[in-house]
């Protein structure tokens, strides 16, 4: 059985804390990423890192739509479920160039969202669920979201990039509509 579980909220100092790599993907871990699975579906995101649910362990959960063709063909490293990704100690091996501002959220700033520049491709190393290392590109907003979701497994909130004035403005907005 899968568990929802709560959230943190910013400012709660657990997401800042810089998350370990995980060194054996056993039942452990797997029931974790079912139970992040389930709680992001639940609470309706894209992405869950386990930091935000005060878990320091290198693990993320990804549900975007996505681009399954390019000219044609499959994106290399898709599987059966394009869409839902369980990432282990994730590693950015490439980003390209190409920069790209799009409008991010996070369950942890709830109801709140603000344009965040970041490389618009990059290309991922990780271990997947049954312990595999995996190798994927990801472009547009799965690209957006895997680097969202690997800073918070580094103590980064997308609110970072922004200025003081407004990162604070948005933590006390978040407060009104925590759950
Ligand atoms: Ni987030």
């Amino acid at each position: 059985m899968m568990t929802v579980l709560p959230i943190l909220v910013a400012p709660n100092p657990l997401l800042r804390k810089k998350a370990l790599p995980v060194q054996e993907v056993d039942s452990q871990i797997q029931r974790l990423l079912e139970d992040l699975e389930e709680t992001m579906i639940a609470e309706d995101g894209i992405g869950l890192a386990a930091t935000q649910v005060g878990i320091p362990k290198r693990i993320l959960v990804m549900n975007v739509p996505a681009n399954v063709t390019v000219n044609g063909e499959q994106i290399e490293g898709m599987n059966s479920n394009p869409d839902l990704y369980h990432i282990i100690n994730p590693e950015i091996v490439w980003a390209s160039d190409t920069l790209v501002a799009c409008n991010e959220g996070c369950l942890s700033v709830p109801g709140q969202y603000a344009p965040v520049i970041r490389p618009d491709s990059v290309r991922v190393r990780y271990l997947n669920k049954a312990g595999k290392f995996c190798e994927t590109t990801f472009l547009n907003l799965q690209a957006a979201c895997v680097q969202h979701e690997i800073d918070h497994l580094d103590g980064k909130l997308f609110i970072d990039y922004l200025s003081a004035l407004k990162r604070d403005m948005l933590i006390r907005k978040a407060q009104k509509v925590r759950r």
